[in-house]
């Protein structure tokens, strides 16, 4: 790259061969983004083309209406002809000894389709809800390509997410089945996961449970309920065809945490996800016809569910897939994969990249990291120090880095530099994606009609919810984002970080209402506040403050309160702190003031405590934290 004051910019090499490498794109299509995006849609593949671009019903719009079309049809028949003996899926597994599982496109595509008609025999119809419980593994492609294909709506459900947490969105979305596998491997052990499932599915609306042999622990299949998924799919016809769908049908509801405790199910359609999926991954990754992607998400989250799975299959790429921790057995395993299986664009957060720079940099020198060519960022704000890190000892001052901001809203990214262009510039996320328009207001970040094809169109059967998060602060015709963020003078658009409730916690979405909610559950708190800290790797962490009606001592009600929350969302949410405390901070009507806790580690002002109804507490929880 090269480096202009604190600017810097893809070299001519990268920009000559790039497919987006001049700006004029950008006027082109804030002209007519409609247009814009309506030309794009056309290099998809669709039984009926649509007849209106984009419809606005505020809050409710519609883009491609009438259109049919199937987005598995684009990401596996489509690339029969050129790509049949092409991989599409390399599987890396945990334990070192086990060989990597690779799937040719056509192999994937006779996957899918036996998966498909299986579903179809268990009674399966268009519209109906499929619970998908799975770690990383090849079967998780493979069960949501197969839903897509008869026009199943997938609700998958990361894998290290409670019982409790499973049971609650089979619960809101009435799922009748379940897939889920015995178990998976963690740092060389094996996590029983059909235990969580068999949790999961009680007073729920499921009938079959199948199941993924994957570790062969011992699990108890109940007879009539439970299936492996072999037996099932085994004399299945490896043709399918796939379902005609309407531009506006769902294709998936995905879990997301809001501002209050109950998690909400972002609803995304068929045409318009599909169609930024897409094109998204084709300017951003610059994804050409040798590329090897590594998107390192789980398909449990949103940028699992496109840039791991959907995008670089719509675009006929090899996608890889990695089922373990970073850094197992050894802090090199992530370095190594890239060597070995020849990865050239590379997509994680930067609680990743943070983790390996305190690793030091001798296990990144071990490897050759020479195939890369374009790295990526996600998920959270990423600081200048772990930029340079990335940029110098994993891109070798080569690879471009677009730093990609989106949300599980959004389907897919919106704002970025594009690699062909720049200009890149550290912790600050670039300009609006082509067709896409932003604005600020009062310091938010707010999107403007048309939006992007790919934007939620609702939250599962809670149209209320979804009016409020989204289309009350300024109108219901300007989305809403919940982030905070500013533009320099050239434009480029710097996100500093939610104004709700909701944390970043290692790149994982989570919400203080919901760890309170979860808290509460605890027959022996009375009271209790969750704040985000910042912290050096994860970015951000929870930390608790909990009032006890017992004479427990804060060693114990501390664990018992890490024991809740795990159980009620999962290891992931866990506080990394619970201080037990006599009193929180209150206004006089009795609200917890969460802003004066968190300042608490910032070290910021305080500001006026007089008007607190118990102001003395405040010193008093000082002096603990410290
Ligand atoms: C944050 C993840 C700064 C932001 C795709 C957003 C970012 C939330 C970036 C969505 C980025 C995501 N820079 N912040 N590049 N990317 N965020 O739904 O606060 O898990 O609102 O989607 O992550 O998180 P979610």
């Amino acid at each position: 790259m090269i480096k202009k004051g604190n600017l810097y910019y893809p070299s001519e090499e990268f920009k000559k061969q790039a497919w987006v490498n001049d700006k004029a794109i950008y006027k082109k299509a804030a002209k007519n983004p409609v247009k814009f995006w309506e030309d794009l849609a056309k290099d998809l593949v669709w039984f009926k083309k649509w007849n209106k671009g984009f419809v606005h019903k505020p809050p409710y719009f519609e883009w491609f209406v009438n259109g049919k079309i199937n987005i598995t049809q684009n990401a596996l028949d489509r690339h029969l002809d050129k790509r049949k003996d092409k991989p599409a899926l390399i599987w890396e597994p945990e334990p070192i000894k086990e060989k990597a599982r690779v799937f040719t496109y056509y192999e994937l595509f006779k996957e899918v389709n036996k998966f498909a008609n299986a579903l179809k025999k268990l009674g399966v119809k268009k519209g109906d809800r499929i619970g998908i419980y799975l770690p990383m593994i090849p079967e998780v492609v493979i069960a949501m390509l197969g839903c897509a294909r008869i026009g199943a709506v997938h609700v998958v459900v990361f894998s290290a997410f409670s019982s409790k947490a499973l049971n609650v969105r089979l619960q809101d979305t009435k799922a009748k089945i379940l897939i889920t596998a015995d178990g998976y491997y963690r740092r060389g052990k094996v996590i029983d996961l059909k235990k969580n499932a068999d949790q999961g599915i009680k007073k729920t609306n499921v009938k079959k449970v199948v199941v993924v042999k994957r570790t062969g622990n011992k699990v108890k299949m109940r007879k009539g309920r439970d299936i492996w998924w072999k037996e099932l799919i085994n004399k299945e016809s490896n043709q399918c065809e796939p379902r005609s769908m309407d531009s506006e049908d769902l294709l998936f509801v995905l879990y997301t945490s809001g501002s209050t405790g109950r998690p909400k199910g972002c609803v995304h359609v068929c045409g318009g996800y599909a169609v930024q999926a897409y094109w998204t991954a084709k300017w951003i990754f610059d994804l050409k016809e040798d590329d090897v992607f590594w998107c390192t998400s789980d398909p449990g989250w949103v940028t699992g569910h496109t840039y791991t799975i959907y995008s670089p299959l719509l675009n006929g790429v090899t996608t890889l897939m990695y089922e373990g921790v970073p850094d197992y057995p050894a802090p090199d395993r992530w370095a190594q994969i890239i060597e070995k299986h020849k990865v050239s664009i590379f997509y994680t957060a930067p609680t990743a990249i943070r983790m390996f720079e305190k690793y030091g940099t001798d296990f990144v020198r071990k490897h050759k990291l020479e195939t890369l060519r374009l790295l990526g960022s996600v998920g959270e704000p990423i600081d200048e120090a772990a930029w340079q890190w990335y940029f110098k000892e994993v891109g070798k001052e080569r690879c471009p880095i677009v730093d990609t901001w989106w949300q599980t809203e959004t389907g897919g990214i919106l704002i970025t530099s594009l690699p062909g262009l720049g200009p890149f510039k550290p912790s600050f996320t670039g300009l609006p994606f082509p067709g896409v328009k932003v604005d600020f207001k009062d310091g938010n970040l707010v999107i403007l009609p048309p939006f992007a094809p790919g934007l939620l169109r609702g939250v599962y059967k809670n149209p209320k919810r979804y009016l409020k998060t989204y289309w009350t602060q300024y109108g219901k015709k300007i989305y809403f984002t919940s982030d905070g963020a500013y533009q320099d003078k050239q434009g480029l658009i710097r996100v500093i970080g939610r104004v709700d409730d909701v944390i970043k916690v290692a790149g994982h979405r989570i919400t203080t209402g919901e760890l309170e909610s979860a808290i509460a559950l605890h027959k022996d708190i009375t009271e209790c506040a969750v704040v985000g800290k910042a912290d050096e790797i994860k970015g951000e962490v929870p930390i608790a403050f909990v009032i006890s009606r017992t004479k427990k001592s804060s060693e114990v009600i501390a664990k018992e309160v890490i024991t809740q929350v795990r159980k009620e969302i999962g290891p992931i949410a866990s506080p990394k702190q619970v201080y037990l405390v006599k009193d929180l901070p209150k206004t006089r009507s009795g609200k917890i003031m969460r802003r004066i806790l968190r300042k608490l580690f910032t070290g910021e002002d305080l500001g006026d405590l007089s008007t607190l109804a118990n102001p003395e507490i405040v010193e008093e929880i000082k002096n603990m934290i410290k």
